[in-house]
C-alpha cells in the first residue's frame, strides 16, 4: 500500500457530520483584514541619506492617500498627497521639496535631515468618504 491510499473508511461522511461542515461553513466569517501599517525603511537613517515609508495592508480601492507630518492631520503638517483616480500628486504647506509618493502609498523622504525625523502619518481615504489613519515613525541615526 502506498502513501496514497485512501482507506474506504474515510470515505463514510455521516448526515450528521456532513450537516456539522455545512453549519460551520455558513457561520464561518473570513478574518477582518489586517491593519495597515508603516514600514519605515531604514528605521534609523542617517543624515542626508534616504528613508522610505512603506504602507502594508492598503485597504481595497482607496480614492487616495494623504501624508502629514507628525500626528495631527492638520492642514498645517500636509506634507503630499495622491489621487488615485487622476494620477494626480498635490503638494501641501509642510512639503519640503524632497518627499515623492508613490501609486502604492508609500512615502520617499531624500536627503534626510534633522527636523524631519518623528512620525509621519498617512490618511487613507476611502471610497464612502470613510477615512482611516495611520502613524508611523522613524529616527535620525546619530553618529
Ligand atoms: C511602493 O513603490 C515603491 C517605489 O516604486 C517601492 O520602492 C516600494 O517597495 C513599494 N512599496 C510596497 C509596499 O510595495
Ligand atoms: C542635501 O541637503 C544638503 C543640506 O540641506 C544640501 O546641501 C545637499 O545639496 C542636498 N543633497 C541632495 C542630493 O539633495
Amino acid at each position: 500500500m502506498g502513501p496514497l491510499s485512501v482507506p474506504p473508511c474515510t470515505l463514510h461522511i455521516t448526515w450528521k457530520e456532513l450537516l456539522l461542515t455545512a453549519s460551520l461553513l455558513i457561520f464561518w466569517n473570513p478574518p477582518t483584514m489586517a491593519d495597515v501599517m508603516i514600514e519605515a525603511q531604514p528605521t534609523e537613517v542617517s543624515e542626508g541619506k534616504d528613508v522610505l515609508l512603506l504602507v502594508h495592508n492598503l485597504p481595497q480601492n482607496p480614492t487616495g492617500y494623504i501624508w502629514y507630518k507628525g500626528q495631527i492631520t492638520d492642514i498645517h503638517n500636509y506634507i503630499t498627497s495622491y489621487v488615485i483616480d487622476t494620477d494626480t500628486i498635490i503638494f501641501g504647506p509642510a512639503y519640503s521639496g524632497r518627499e515623492t509618493v508613490y501609486s502604492n502609498a508609500s512615502l520617499l523622504i531624500q536627503n534626510v535631515t534633522q527636523k524631519d525625523t518623528g512620525s509621519y502619518t498617512i490618511q487613507i481615504i476611502k471610497r464612502g468618504d470613510s477615512t482611516k489613519g495611520v502613524t508611523g515613525h522613524f529616527t535620525l541615526y546619530r553618529e
